[in-house]
């Protein structure tokens, strides 16, 4: 038995249907900055991590990548409390950029409201989001979201970037955690 099994309630999206979706996402893109010329995707660790490296290769646009690494204070893996910090910085200057965020899961929105205040204070010449999952239901800040890979339910979920207490981000899958297994 592997060691996620226990935590495992069902496989919600498979490793075929990630990479599918996350093909006609990078095609989209790839059409939308076709004359941008000046593209940055900035990941947002650790959790978009998985996300950039499969969606980067289907963006055939000529492009950067930087990472910001971000927290929320109190954590316990179901709720953030809206105090989100910088824990990593870009390492690249953004103003009169085009920059699309890449990250993982938007829940209650708290931590990329966050996210998109400090940039657009930084004055980009364009922000977009591109999340691969999106639970509307948990949404309480408002968010625009420009490219959503799959809406899901209120699950907690795991696997391809997104924890179970820190581990588990290597599965090529995204899975539901059993209720009695959920952290925090
Ligand atoms: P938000 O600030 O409530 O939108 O929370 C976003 C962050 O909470 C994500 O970047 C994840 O790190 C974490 N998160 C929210 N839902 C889940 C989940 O179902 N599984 C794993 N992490 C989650
Ligand atoms: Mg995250």
């Amino acid at each position: 038995m592997k060691a996620y099994e226990k935590y495992l309630k069902e496989v919600l999206i498979d490793e075929a249907a990630l990479q599918q979706r996350v093909r006609e996402l990078g095609h989209q893109i790839t059409q939308d900055y076709a004359d941008c010329g000046d593209l940055l995707l900035v990941c947002i660790l650790k959790g978009g991590i998985m996300f950039l490296v499969d969606l980067a290769r289907h963006i055939d646009v000529p492009h950067e990548m930087d990472f910001l690494a971000v927290s929320s204070y109190g954590r316990g893996a179901r709720s953030s409390t809206g105090s989100v910090r910088i824990d990593m910085d870009l390492s690249v200057q953004v103003e009169g950029r085009h920059l699309l965020i890449v990250e993982d899961i938007i829940d209650s929105g708290q931590t990329l409201r966050f996210v998109m205040d400090v940039l657009e204070a930084r004055k980009p010449a364009s922000l977009k989001l591109c999340t691969l999952l999106n639970k509307p239901q948990r949404r309480t800040v408002d968010i625009p979201i420009d490219y959503i890979g799959f809406d899901i339910e209120d699950k907690f979920v795991f696997g391809y970037g997104l924890d179970l207490d820190e581990k588990f981000r290597n599965l090529p899958f995204i899975a539901v955690v059993k209720p009695e297994m959920v952290y925090g």
